[in-house]
């Protein structure tokens, strides 16, 4: 049986405190003296979204925030990633301890000093927030862009997208996307198609962080396979996140039939569970992906990463070598 902990991969759509160890979080929890927070049994959205603050709140220190980038870099790795691509919105850290660039500055070294021992790659997507004002969601982005180069590869937009439509945030993802910064928004999760659409008319959305809704329109389908446009898939978070109602139900196979690029991912580990590579062991149990299906959903993730190209050449070879393999 071919091993989906040898399948080289890339890891996608990563939110770097929720995919915090939860043993770390306890750590953190004891050394401020109050009990760990909650990260799980959310009901809504809104509640996921106070967990997952509740537990940012834990992150006080350099340090700390050092600590949890080392070990989201050495989880991926041990999942089998041979590129990762963490997203973070470094606003939650400045009123603590420093400057938006000395935040950046600090999780694009310790990432990548990580990854450079494990021997795979590290790079930041800087995540603006929706519920934030689209100004500072364009200030991001003009700091974001100084750090293409040395770091940050990719621009994101996370939070409540029934509440935070795209539109607000063009000007943000057109200076991103101009000084190099591929643009990753999340959207088609707690909206449609039409989110979806938007994302990529008026965010110039390569990449898509979810993206799952867009099964609900064919034409829209039809686009996605025919543009090439990848979607960052998270079949956990969804379920989590009441965007499916079971696992069985998810569209995954669905879109991967209709010739859409898709990728899997963790999302946020830390509030629904599995990591990248029990997702990837789940859609092959549960979602009864193949081994050609699940070494394509690979190979798209290392074609899409925001990598040096000769890490996606080599690693999408031994994807080529892993499939080639007896079974
Ligand atoms: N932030 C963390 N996880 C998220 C998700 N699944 N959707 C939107 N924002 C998020
Ligand atoms: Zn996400």
């Amino acid at each position: 049986m071919r091993t989906l902990l040898d399948l080289p991969k890339a890891h996608l759509h990563l939110h770097l405190e929720g995919a915090m160890r939860p043993a770390t979080l306890a750590d953190f929890a004891t050394t401020a003296g109050e009990a760990a927070p909650a990260t799980r049994g959310f009901t809504s959205f809104a509640e996921f979204g106070g967990m997952y603050r509740d537990a940012v709140a834990f992150l006080r220190t350099p340090d700390q925030l050092a600590r949890i980038t080392r070990e989201v870099v050495a989880d991926a790795a041990e999942s089998g990633a041979v590129w990762i691509e963490a997203q973070m919105n470094p606003m939650f850290y400045v009123p603590r301890f420093g400057s938006v660039e000395e935040v950046l500055e600090l999780v694009i070294a310790e990432g990548q000093a990580e990854a450079d021992r494990l021997g795979i790659g590290f790079g930041l997507m800087v995540c603006a927030l929706r519920d934030a004002p689209p100004e500072a969601a364009e200030e991001l982005a003009r700091v974001g862009v100084r750090y293409v180069g040395r770091g940050a590869v990719s621009f994101g937009l996370a939070s409540d997208e029934s509440l935070f439509p795209p539109a607000p945030f063009e000007r943000a993802f057109a200076i991103a996307r101009e000084g190099g910064l591929v643009s990753t928004p999340h959207a088609g999760e707690l909206l449609g198609p039409d989110s979806v659409r938007d994302a990529i008319d008026l965010l110039g959305a390569r990449r898509i962080q979810h993206g799952v809704r867009a099964v609900e329109d064919p034409a829209l389908v039809e686009r996605l396979a025919a543009e090439g446009v990848v979607l960052d898939v998270c079949p956990t978070s969804n379920v989590e996140l009441f965007v499916v109602p079971e696992i069985g139900q998810h569209p995954l196979p669905a879109l991967l039939e209709a010739g859409v690029r898709c990728t899997i991912n963790g999302d946020d580990p830390l509030l629904f569970g599995p990591g990248l590579l029990e997702e990837y062991e789940t859609a092959r149990t549960v979602l009864g992906l193949s081994d050609e299906q699940l070494a394509g959903v690979a190979r798209t993730s290392l074609e899409a990463a925001a990598a040096p190209a000769e890490l996606i050449a080599t690693q999408v070879a031994a994807v080529d070598a892993w499939l080639a393999a007896p079974a």
